[in-house]
């Protein structure tokens, strides 16, 4: 069996700036490791997968052929990634590489959005396709006025088969929400390539666009109307992974699957009595090669990256701190995100402040909306230090972002400091 995971490219990563500047949104570290990562690790948990392909059309950079050689070697199996020609959307890239995914007799694989973080429960999928015999999507619940910016799924309840799906309807259908992981069955490709032969045919076969599919208005929508797709809904937690201020949402939630999986603790495992460790409050991971004073203190959900080093007093909670930051002491961060090789001064403060805080959130305060406006303009809710900034002893930057390289020697407020 095998898997894919739809990655996207570049352009859709603007809402992901500064950050996409240095690394693929895909391979943007959450909870200490590539976000895709979490998504292959879920595969691994089920050995009948073999094979998984990453589809997008992000150049082959030195991040990605390093990320996947290393994960290849740790877990002895195949991760290839194929790189589409032009943005393919949703289901075009399926469409393209069918020969690849459908390669030594595959007749059923899953498919992943990466911009989703869930505990994927593939095992669970698998063993509802086999009752069911159709295809599988993950479903979750949206409250009702949000979930017009999802696909929304009618079912029969009885026995789960998808009636109706609708791809970001105009208005409400339905609370039930496509999020973003399949179990399909080879028939999809006759579907595919039925919309691939429509847009030719439209475009008379002259431009590379032809080539790119809608999976969710096409295929999921014939897939429900023929009664050929089943709703699975997830249990666990699921959430979207658009901008860089969902990172620090989805940081948290990692962190607390993997405390339950009980091996996230790196450093602190691996601590021994020589090492005196610093104040940990709630889900935090300290990579093993972090130094960090035994006078700081760190979370909840706090992921401090390799080679950081964190002086005596400092204060960091919600936040993510990127290889090789160097946060001197008595600095607190609070809600954001420190980009790598930072440097932040003694007593400076990077503060962001949550918007949506959640009452039911025994730390309450997690920011969950996004950085950027729909129609683009600054919303911040964290505060993002792109690589390479450097913050002055005791200046505080609220609520801001602070693009790559800059040196500040004065506090900000609600700012993108360019
Ligand atoms: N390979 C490839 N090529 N991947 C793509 C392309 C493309 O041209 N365009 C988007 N993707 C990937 C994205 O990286 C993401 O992982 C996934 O496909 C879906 O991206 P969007 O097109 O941005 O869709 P969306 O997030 O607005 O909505 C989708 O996801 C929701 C759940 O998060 C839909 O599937 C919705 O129905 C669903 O509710």
């Amino acid at each position: 069996m095998k898997a894919v995971i739809l990655i996207g490219g570049p352009h859709i990563g603007t809402r992901f700036r500064p950050l996409s500047f240095e690394v693929p949104k895909p391979l943007f570290p959450v909870a200490g490791c590539p976000m895709i990562q979490h998504h292959i690790e879920a595969c691994l948990k089920f050995p009948s997968i073999k094979e998984i392909l990453i589809i997008g059309f992000y150049q082959r950079s030195r991040e990605m052929t390093r990320f996947l050689s290393e994960l290849q070697r740790k877990h002895n199996i195949t991760i290839r990634y194929l790189q589409e020609h032009c943005p393919l959307g949703t289901g075009g890239g399926l469409y393209h590489f069918r020969d690849q995914i459908l390669s030594g007799g595959v007749s059923s694989f899953f498919v992943f959005n990466s911009d989703v973080c869930c505990d994927f429960p593939v095992k669970e999928m698998y063993a509802f396709h086999k009752e069911t015999k159709g295809c599988v999507i993950l479903g979750t619940k949206a409250n009702e006025s949000q979930s017009v910016h999802y696909g929304c799924i009618v079912e029969d309840p009885k026995t789960h088969k998808v009636l109706h799906y609708v791809e970001k309807p105009e208005t409400f259908v339905s609370d039930l929400i496509n999020a973003g992981a399949y179990l399909f069955t080879q028939d999809i490709f006759q579907l595919l390539g039925d919309a691939f032969q429509c847009n030719y045919n439209e475009m008379n076969g002259t431009h590379d666009s032809c080539d790119a599919i809608d999976l969710e208005r096409t295929v999921l929508k014939k897939l429900a109307a023929g009664g050929k797709l089943y709703l699975f809904m997830n249990t666990g937690f699921w959430s979207q992974f658009k901008t860089a201020g969902n990172a620090i949402y989805a940081n948290k939630l990692y962190l607390s699957l993997y405390r339950k999986a009980d091996h996230f603790l790196e450093r602190l495992a691996s601590s021994n009595d020589d090492i005196e460790s610093p104040v940990i409050i709630g889900d935090v991971r300290i990579h093993s090669t972090a130094v960090v004073h035994p006078t700081a203190v760190l979370g909840p959900n706090v992921s401090v990256g390799p080679g950081v080093t964190i002086g005596a007093g400092a204060r960091i909670k919600e936040a993510i701190i990127l290889d090789r930051a160097e946060i001197k002491e008595h600095s607190c961060i609070l809600h954001s995100i420190v980009g790598w090789e930072c440097e932040l001064g003694a007593w400076s403060r990077v503060e962001g402040y949550p918007s949506d805080p959640n009452p039911n959130d025994p730390f309450g305060n997690v920011p969950k909306e996004s950085l950027f406006n729909e129609d683009g303009r600054l919303n911040p809710s964290i505060t993002i230090l792109g690589q390479g900034v450097r913050i002055d002893s005791e200046v505080m930057i609220l609520n801001s972002i602070v693009l790559p390289h800059k040196d500040i020697g004065s506090s900000y407020r609600n700012q993108i400091i360019m």
